[in-house]
């Protein structure tokens, strides 16, 4: 059994777990840093963190296509429901549940998520996943520091996906501090340089991570994968 997680660029992934095909924030169109198109993507599942236009991105059309089952909060997926997509599954933060592919639980995250129409999207989220070979991949998703990573550290997590980007999230600085609570086998950066305000050196980064934590960093190229194993 393997994972394999490839990095679509900015805070998307799409995972093929065990044979199932599972995306994270699905956000392509408009996205310059894209490797993919969303017409390109196949999904069974689409997690959606929070309802900012970079992080549900295509997921309603995504969804439409290919039937995908979304899975978000209760209020994302109560507005999904509203916009014809009935293959859903709410949950919320703290709240763990056996998805075909693994245990999905929903995380604190420390942002906004308001909806395209401006309706109320609950509170933003990040996921734990752990996959039927055990192995847990964690996505912080868009979130500032906050000491409880130290308890879904303390979980032993294998693959941390953290965003570094500064102004909407953690920067550099906070995001070394969330390594050092989260222990992962393997980090990546990402939520980084998609446009100037969040522009950062993630090489930089990767490399201080690399020296001076446990946690072994790695710089993917979008479209580029790590393989779970
Ligand atoms: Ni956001
Ligand atoms: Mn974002």
């Amino acid at each position: 059994m393997s994972i394999q997680i490839t990095w679509l660029g900015h805070a998307s992934f799409a995972l093929n777990a065990d044979g199932y095909k599972v995306l994270v924030d699905p956000f392509l169109s408009g996205n310059p840093l894209a490797s993919t198109s969303a017409d390109a993507l196949e999904a069974d599942f689409i997690l959606i963190s929070h309802g900012h236009g970079d992080h549900l991105g295509d997921a309603v059309t995504i969804a439409k296509r290919t039937g995908a089952k979304c899975i978000g909060n209760f209020e994302i997926v109560n507005w999904l429901n509203g916009q014809g997509i009935t293959n859903t599954h709410p949950q919320h933060i703290g709240g763990g549940y056996h998805h075909e592919f693994g245990y999905v639980k929903l995380t604190i995250a420390h942002h906004g998520s308001s909806l395209p129409d401006g309706s109320y999207g609950g509170n933003p989220c990040g996921f734990l996943i752990t996959f039927k070979s055990g192995k847990k991949a964690y996505f912080a998703c868009d979130t500032g520091l906050f000491y409880d990573m130290k308890l879904y550290g303390d979980e032993g997590i294998d693959f941390a996906a953290l965003p570094i980007g500064d102004n909407f999230t953690m920067g550099p600085d906070d995001a070394f501090r969330a390594v050092e609570l989260l222990r992962p086998k393997v980090v990546i950066p990402i939520h980084f340089s998609t446009w100037p305000p969040i522009e950062q050196d993630a090489a930089a980064w990767v490399k201080r991570v690399n020296e001076q934590t446990t946690s072994r960093a790695l710089l993917l190229k979008p479209g580029e994968s790590y393989t779970l194993e």
